[in-house]
């Protein structure tokens, strides 16, 4: 009886048959899984890559992700704690959501949308800073005076300032080898995401607004800028009752483009939006 209970054989055999079964089952397995892998690899490799289209300007900037979600940390959880609460991978994903797969050229506002909900941002009254032809000065400014803001100084402009991008219609990846020309070949999808966010930008402006312009050359006022174009058009004269205008001379310069046939034009723009107009010649 006692022999009988610890024999080996009777609790061996069935185990060895499994196991060896299994084994038989796990090798075929294996062996179906390479060889599809093998056909695979062979089917593609075959294959040519699809291929980009290709376009007059520079591609996307190299490291374009990377690049985003780097920015994103950095102006949440350094420059702007206050808004650490933001996500950054959603706002990358939806940044690439937003030109992945779909033709540089045929971009729309609507793209962007998903992007402008997951970085909307409150500028407080009187510190809306437009800048025309004098980015380094208005930037050098909101350097020092840090409750200005530039919109390059909001969550989405600092991403995005400086960076190029496209995707393509044929294919779910970033284009890095060329892009429609900003604003030349089409109204790509850089430009028309550079009109969304400055309309954004200038809807929600409140308060006396700034914009600093420069006056060492011909058109201080210039109507094809973003700021001539879209951003004065886009304050609202019930929250905007004043735009002041900054007009910077280079060293040396004495004229007097306050009194411009330009900055007029942009007086008689603003006075038929209801909005009053200040100008400043400043010399340096
Ligand atoms: C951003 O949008 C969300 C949802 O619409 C809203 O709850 C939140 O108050 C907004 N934040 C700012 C800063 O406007
Ligand atoms: C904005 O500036 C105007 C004029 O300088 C001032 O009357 C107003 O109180 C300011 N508003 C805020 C919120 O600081
Ligand atoms: C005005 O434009 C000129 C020519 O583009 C540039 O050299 C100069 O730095 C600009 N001035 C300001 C204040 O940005
Ligand atoms: C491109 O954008 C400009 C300015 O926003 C607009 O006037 C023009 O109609 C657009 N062109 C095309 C082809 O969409
Ligand atoms: C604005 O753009 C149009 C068309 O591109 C051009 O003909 C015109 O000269 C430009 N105006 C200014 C002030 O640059």
């Amino acid at each position: 009886m006692s022999n009988h209970r610890f024999s080996p054989v009777s609790e061996d055999e069935p185990c060895c048959n499994l196991s060896q079964k299994a084994k038989i089952c796990l090798g075929t397995f294996c062996v179906l899984v390479v060889l599809t892998i093998a056909v695979m690899v062979g089917v593609l490799w075959g294959l040519p890559a699809p291929k980009l289209k290709e376009w007059d300007g520079k591609g996307t900037t190299p490291n374009f992700p990377e690049i985003v979600l780097g920015r994103c940390y950095t102006y949440t959880k350094v420059l702007r704690p206050e808004l650490s609460h933001k996500d950054c991978r959603k706002i990358g994903k939806a940044f690439m959501d937003a030109f992945l797969s779909k033709d540089p050229c045929s971009s729309t506002e609507r793209d962007y949308q998903p992007l402008l909900e997951l970085t909307n941002q409150t500028v407080p009254c009187n510190k809306t800073l437009f800048w025309s032809k004098s980015s380094e000065l208005a930037h050098q400014y909101t350097t020092v005076q840090q409750e200005m803001f530039t919109l390059e100084n909001t969550l989405l402009g600092y991403i995005a300032d400086g960076l190029n991008w496209c995707g393509d219609a044929d294919s779910s990846e970033i284009n890095y080898g060329s892009c429609p020309k900003m604003g030349k070949q089409c109204n790509d999808t850089v430009f028309v995401f550079w009109n969304t966010v400055s309309q954004r930008f200038a809807e929600n402006a409140c308060g006396v607004v700034q914009v600093v312009l420069n006056g060492s050359i011909s058109n201080t006022f210039n109507k094809n800028s973003t700021f001539g174009r879209v951003e004065i058009y886009n304050l609202r004269p019930e929250k905007v009752p004043t735009l002041q205008a900054w007009v910077m001379h280079d060293i040396g310069d004495r004229s007097v483009a306050c009194s411009s046939s330009s900055i007029n034009d942009l007086k008689l723009i603003l006075s038929n939006r209801n909005i009053k107009f200040t100008c400043h010649d400043n010399y340096r």
